[in-house]
Parts: structure tokens; sequence; C-alpha cells
């Protein structure tokens, strides 16, 4: 079955990069395949792609200088935002009560969270992956309910695959797909939720990464901001 494929084009690109990428996806068929580029390229791809935010605000107005706000990113007609990546947890501190109040801000607006979690390479070695990923997704949705968990989308990142050319075995993937969609039936008897894959996701991995059922789509960093390995990894879903 086809995956959903989520370009996170981080700060890889400028302006002309990010006119001939635009090229590049009005050759291909963009129905299952979501940008997410920096702000201000946001305009330059919506008539070709659905777009992304990379980031939101805590806050709903005023004096918050650099920062965008939920009902901004709706007033450009933006469905979706990822929070909670490891690189603004890292680098930008943020807490998981900020990711939950980040998500809250999104969905009041209607824009689909997708929400990235997932472990360090030394928490994977003393085996606390799943500790790490209920954690983080306790943390992450605190007070949502079934029906509004179901509209977001989850992106499992093991830390030490973001952008390393390392993934986990394909089992160990299953493994946390599996792991995410039984813990929230559990949990929150959340039947239906999109669970992604993102780490090092790249055209030279994308086939076999395909044939495991468990993973519904892909989140991808580095590929995204290369326009032959983005056209080869959404090629390779009508395959
Ligand atoms: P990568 O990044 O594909 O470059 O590893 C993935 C991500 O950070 O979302």
């Amino acid at each position: 079955m086809s995956k959903l494929i989520i370009g996170n084009q981080k700060m890889y690109m400028n302006r002309e990069d990010v006119i001939s990428f635009v090229e590049m996806l009005k050759t291909v068929s963009c129905d299952d395949v979501i940008v997410c580029p920096s702000f201000p390229y946001l305009e330059y791809y919506k008539d070709v792609v659905k777009v992304g935010a990379q980031n939101v605000s805590t806050a709903d107005n005023g004096a918050y200088t650099g920062e965008v706000s939920s009902s901004q990113l709706q007033s450009l007609n933006v469905p979706y935002c990822i929070v909670g990546h490891s690189e603004r947890r890292e680098y930008q501190k943020e807490t998981d009560e900020e990711i939950n109040q980040k998500i809250n801000k999104l969905l009041e607006k209607n824009i689909t969270p997708i929400l990235c979690i997932g472990e360090k390479m030394e928490e994977r070695q003393n085996k606390s992956t799943e500790t790490v990923i209920k954690r983080e997704l306790d943390a992450d949705l605190k007070g949502l309910s079934t029906e509004t968990v179901e509209k977001i989308i989850i992106a499992y990142e093991p830390i030490w695959a973001i952008g390393t050319g390392l993934t986990p075995t394909s089992e160990e993937i299953d493994d946390a797909m599996q792991f995410i969609k039984n813990y929230l039936k559990e949990r929150l008897n959340v039947m239906n939720i999109t669970v992604l894959y993102g780490g090092s996701v790249s055209e030279k991995n994308v086939d076999e990464l395909n044939t495991i059922a468990s993973i519904d789509g892909y989140l991808i960093g580095g590929a995204s901001s290369k326009p032959d390995a983005f056209k080869y990894i959404i090629a390779s879903q009508s395959k």
C-alpha cells in the first residue's frame, strides 16, 4: 500500500532551490505528499502540494518576535505542522509541556500536528526505547481525547538515525510502529492512527522500507531537499 510522504526541508534550501523543487513536483503525482519548508517558502509550494509548517508558537498573538502563531498558519491555509522535532527539543530546549500546548493550539485551528518522538542512541542501547516512547506520548498528548488523538500524525524518529545514514533494522522499525499503535489503543482506545517512520529515509533504502506494512508513511529530512531523491521516493509508491 502506498505511504504518506512528508518532507521536512529543515533550513536546507534558499529561494532558487525552492523554485526548482516546485518545478520538479509539478512533474509527479503529489496526492500523498506533504512538504514542510521554512516559513518564507510555504506560499511557493501551495499550488502544487499540501504544505506543513515546521513549528508553531505556544502563544496566540502579541509581542513575540520571531514567532508564528497557529492563527497565522490558519490564515495562510496551512493544513499541517511538525511539532516536537528532536532538533527543537535539543537546540531550542522545547519541553513536552510546550509541545502539548502547541498541539492544542494547532488543533484549535484545525491544523494537523505531526508529532515527532524517538529515543537517543544510549536509550536504545540500554533497551529503554519503549519507555521513552511511552513517556513522550503520555506527556505530549496529555489531556487529549481519543477522537482528537486520532487526528494527529505520529512520526517515530530515533534521534540517532536522523541525518546519520543509520537506520534501525526492519524488525526494530516494525516493533516500534506496532508498539506505538498498541499503546495508544490500550491507553486511549485509539483505533485509527497514522504512524510514520523518520530517520535517514532515502532513495537508497525506501524500496526496502516500503515492504514494512506497519509503516504508514515517512518523515524525510535530507532527502526531501534533493529533487532527484525525493522524486524517486514519491515514484516508489506507485511501483
Ligand atoms: P533525515 O531527517 O531524513 O535527514 O534523517 C529526518 C527528520 O529529521 O525529520
